[in-house]
């Protein structure tokens, strides 16, 4: 029998990669093979670093998350001094589950199985009767490495992480800063399965060339120019276009005021821990993800003194996105579940302070996005099917997809990477 470390380098996934032609979609392959996916859960969401939960879904001590990805489970924890820190959920004694639930509070740690007990922080407190010479200290939970970006918490699972996840924190936290997600609580949560690879969900993800067509609410604000160049913008979009621009001059000079960054990084290729973030402006009243554009929730997130703030919008590869706008944030975390099933988890924030039925409604904070997703959905299970058919071929990206382009050559370079 082959092991799964031989079983990943023993089909043709070199010479799939070899093939891939720039410009072009991944063959059929990529989405449809078991051992693919077993291949981009070993490379992918075993070696980069990974969004899984926000600091406001663990404010006190004993609060945790915990987290599915591929066969680990991972937790999530603030221990009692603190600090956040994440945990693989794997007993030290025979490898039991210590956690089952996704979420909740502790105060220790208590594996089910035969009862060794941890502290917040994995230590191991108590193990029951031992054989003389046993060191618990040997026997912690054993950590994963994890980093907290102004509110954000991103975990890697692999025992040498990319090491220039800290320039980019370095780089978007002074985007994320004003909006102090540390002081935000969960308003909304939404898991998605959809029925797709995950790759096409993050391909969906990077163009908006589908929103004109695709999505009704968010193109209410959401420009649907986004990703084209001037020269490229067909004529019917110029009007669109002329108030974007008017838009965006409007957002830069509020945020220059305020010391805010807007400027659009973009490195979503040629790096390990590939990101773009940028601040634009929204359509409509240019405060939030509403269908008239205008506030969510009445609460400013952070010490925001305005709400005509368009959307930060952040993309950290290999699996989320987020938009922060001045009422509210709404993040996006993406887990493989199979090769054709794709976990899409959406979480709204607001300011802590904030109260439903008062300062927000539920359904109108997250109408729009609930939408967006299902919309989707359905077109990642389309792509899905399509790209099963033996009919399928690799056809040309539009130029506006060139952020699509960009994470599959950052994809492919992680495969090769992984191979070599
Ligand atoms: Fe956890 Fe035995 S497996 S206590
Ligand atoms: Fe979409």
């Amino acid at each position: 029998m082959t092991t799964f470390a031989e079983r990943e380098t023993t089909t043709d996934v070199r010479a799939l990669l070899d093939r891939r032609v720039p410009g072009r979609p991944l063959e059929a392959p990529f989405y449809l093979s078991q051992e693919v996916h077993d291949l981009d859960v070993a490379a992918v969401f075993g070696r980069q670093w990974l969004y899984v939960t926000t600091e406001a879904e663990v404010k006190h001590p004993g609060d945790y998350v915990t987290v599915e990805v591929g066969p680990w489970s991972v937790i999530v924890v603030r221990d009692d001094d603190g600090q956040v820190r994440a945990l693989h959920n794997v007993c030290r004694h025979r490898g039991s589950r210590v956690l089952h639930e996704e979420r909740g509070s502790v105060g220790t740690m208590v594996c089910g199985y035969h009862q060794w007990t941890y502290a917040t922080d994995g230590t191991l407190l108590h193990a029951g009767e031992q054989a003389p010479g046993f060191d618990p200290s040997c026997f912690g939970l054993k950590q994963v490495a994890v980093r907290v970006v102004e509110g954000l918490v991103l975990v890697c699972l692999a025992p040498d992480p990319p090491d220039d996840v800290d320039d980019v924190i370095g780089r978007i936290a002074p985007y994320l800063a004003p909006h102090q997600l540390c002081r935000t609580k969960v308003a909304a949560r939404e898991d998605l399965v959809e029925h797709g690879n995950w790759k096409l969900v993050m391909e969906n993800n990077r163009e908006c060339y589908h929103c004109e067509a695709g999505h009704p609410e968010l193109t209410c604000t959401f420009f649907p120019t986004y990703g084209y160049s001037i020269d490229e913008l067909p004529d019917r979009l110029l009007p669109v276009h002329a108030r974007y621009l008017r838009a965006e001059r409007e957002l830069e000079r509020a945020c220059d005021e305020r010391g805010m960054p807007y400027a659009a990084i973009e490195e979503i290729s040629g790096r390990t821990t590939a990101f773009r973030v940028q601040r634009e402006a929204l359509d409509g009243a240019g405060e939030s993800y509403t269908t008239d554009g205008a506030r969510a929730s009445t609460k400013l997130l952070g010490d925001l003194d305005v709400f005509k703030l368009g959307r930060l919008s952040l993309h950290l590869q290999p699996n989320a996105w987020f938009h922060f706008l001045a009422d509210h944030a709404v993040l996006f975390q993406v887990l493989p579940l199979a090769p054709d099933r794709t976990l899409v988890r959406t979480t709204w924030l607001v300011h802590e302070d904030a109260v439903e039925g008062v300062d927000y409604d539920l359904d109108r904070l997250t109408e729009v996005w609930h939408h967006t997703n299902a919309q989707d959905g359905t077109l990642v299970a389309r792509a899905q099917a399509g790209v099963a058919s033996p009919a399928y071929e690799p056809g040309p990206y539009a130029p506006n997809e060139y952020q699509v382009d960009g994470f599959v050559t950052w994809y492919v370079e992680r495969l090769r990477e992984h191979l070599a």
